[in-house]
């Protein structure tokens, strides 16, 4: 039973967060959201409702995007995570994070990093292959700017579907 002190509820976990193993103590309670942005100062994964309703807060875990707000870092220990920060490889932007410039796929760009690791997860799952599969299966992924139709594209062009258009 807790007594009322609250570090004693703390566990160390292990995650391996854009390549690199990273030990952190978190609360039973604390998401893997704030895991990223307050401990390992990885603001690039945005909180916008923290009800997983928004997809602001996309990040990928061993390999599959997820809402990072729902899901308690505990339950991580030993997963592998993505970030935005971790696409890049070196000075090479991941051909989706060009295909957003490209396509001005993005306004305030509060979503996008959210948008573009979902659209990695999207891409590795194979499901989609017309606008209107993609548009469906980035459906929990919302752009208050609207930049839908540029983010489509964007994505399409990273598939390689971008002949013919
Ligand atoms: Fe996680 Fe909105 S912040 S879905
Ligand atoms: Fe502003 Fe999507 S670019 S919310």
């Amino acid at each position: 039973m807790n007594d009322g002190n609250y570090n004693d509820a703390c566990s160390r976990i292990t995650l391996r967060v854009n390549g690199a193993a990273k030990q952190l103590d978190v609360s039973p309670w604390t998401t893997l959201l704030d895991a990223l942005r307050e401990q390992l100062h990885l603001t690039g994964t945005k909180k916008g409702c923290d009800h997983g309703q928004c997809g602001a807060c996309t990040v990928l875990v061993d390999g599959r995007r997820i809402n990072s707000c729902l899901s308690l870092a505990i339950m991580r220990d030993g997963a592998e995570v993505t970030t935005i920060e971790g696409l890049a490889e070196g000075q090479a932007l991941h051909p989706l994070q060009q295909a957003f410039i490209d396509h001005d796929a993005f306004q305030c760009g509060y979503c996008t990093p959210g948008q573009i690791c979902s659209a990695v997860g999207l891409i590795r799952e194979g499901r989609a292959r017309t606008p209107d599969e993609i548009r469906e299966l980035m459906s929990g992924n919302i752009c208050r700017c609207g930049a839908y139709p540029q983010i489509v594209a964007a994505i399409e062009q990273a598939m390689g579907h971008e002949e013919g258009r």
